[in-house]
Formats: C-alpha cells, structure tokens, sequence
C-alpha cells in the first residue's frame, strides 16, 4: 500500500498538498496550476480571498479590511 498522501490545513485557509495532483473544475476540465514555490507541492485557498482560485495567492496573509 502506498503511504498516504499529506495534506497540510493551516488555520488562516491555506491547504498544502504534498502531491502530484490534477486540478479539474465541475465538469471536469483540468485547471492549470501556478508555478509552485516548492516542488511538489499544491497549495489551495481555502480562506476564499485568492485572486487565483482555486490556488492559494498569499492574499490569507492580509488584514481583512473593515466589514
Ligand atoms: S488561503 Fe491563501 S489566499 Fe486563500
């Protein structure tokens, strides 16, 4: 059996993948994927900011401006 895939969830939304991995949308188009920072390694947003979604862009690192 394979080892299990890692998958990173951080409190401020990012989720890191530590895989290689395919990205497809609703009806199944694949969605390509930013230049990673760190080889083999995905990472998602999750806090819903991201100028790239699905992708993560670094926008969780912000201060939320006022409601
Ligand atoms: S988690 Fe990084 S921009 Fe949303």
């Amino acid at each position: 059996m394979p080892d299990p895939i890692k998958i990173t969830y951080k409190k401020k939304g990012s989720i890191s993948i530590e895989a290689t991995v395919r990205i497809v949308d609703e009806d199944g188009n694949e969605i390509p994927q930013p230049p990673a920072k760190r080889p083999g390694i995905v990472k998602l947003c999750g806090c819903g900011r991201s100028a790239t979604l699905p992708f993560c862009d670094g926008a969780h690192k912000k201060e939320a401006g006022p409601a």
